[in-house]
């Protein structure tokens, strides 16, 4: 990284409200080096993300049909609450997708994922990691806005799975983050806290997973940028091990 992007960095973790430093002394079972620290068995087939030629498999007209699909889908009760659908926006080729749990009001009237408060923090962690939003795909385990924001039920977890499979398969990502609870435990199929998931590398299907507390909890819970900051770094170590 060179300087200007060095400072650039260290503004957005600023803007994140966390101030950086570095340990003398390597952690254990960690390199100071950010990307070195994590092996994860390579899997040459999944070798994709932001790279030419990469759009082979994801025509725009996959990516139209899914979405006409799940403009008009009324496979669950949500459908006759919402306003508008959100499919999920960014680069059909991206190396990053973020998961998040549904749709909140905003999302819900401009048909976009996270693009409230929440979603302006979440811009922030993704520049700190040297990632515009547009080059990363952004999508939620549910594509419509349950009444007052409640938590999701199964069955409409369920009914909108498949959605986010084929999304999942189309980007091909290099790793994805499950933004919060409620992404991580549909995604990974547990009951386990937060607590527990963070820190450490699962896998969706073939695909490196990590952990990130929800930006929305960030905003209320400031102290734990830090850990967040800790998570999105091993992410970016996942990466960065797989593509050596
Ligand atoms: N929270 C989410 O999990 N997703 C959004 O799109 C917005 C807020």
């Amino acid at each position: 990284m060179n300087s200007v992007d060095e400072k650039l960095r260290l503004q957005y973790l600023d803007a994140m409200g966390i101030q950086v430093w570095q340990p003398r002394i390597p952690l254990p079972g960690r390199q100071s080096q950010p990307g070195s620290a994590v092996r994860i068995e390579q899997d040459p087939m999944a070798e994709r993300g932001n790279r030419p030629g990469a759009g082979i498999d994801s025509s725009e007209e996959r990516w139209q049909e899914l979405e006409a699909r799940v403009a008009t889908c009324t496979a669950c009760a949500l459908h006759a609450t919402r306003t508008r659908t959100v499919f999920g926006t960014g680069s059909h080729t991206a190396k990053w997708m973020v998961i998040g749990e549904a749709p909140g009001a905003s999302e819900d009237q401009q048909g976009k994922p996270f693009v409230g408060r929440a979603g302006q923090l979440l811009t922030e962690m993704l520049r700190a990691l040297g990632l515009r939003r547009e080059e990363v795909f952004i999508a939620n385990i549910l594509k419509c806005r349950p009444p007052n924001n409640r938590d999701p039920k199964p069955g409409e977890v369920e009914a909108c799975e498949g959605f986010l499979k084929q999304q999942v398969a189309m980007v091909k990502p290099k790793i994805i983050l499950a933004a919060g609870r409620i992404a991580a435990q549909n995604l990974l199929k547990t009951d386990a806290p937060i607590g527990q998931l963070r820190g450490r590398v699962h896998r969706y299907g073939e695909i490196p997973l990590v952990v990130v507390y929800h930006p929305a909890y960030l905003l209320r819970s400031p102290l734990e940028k830090r850990k967040a900051w800790e998570d999105l770094q091993l992410a970016m170590s996942t990466v960065e091990a797989r593509e050596k």
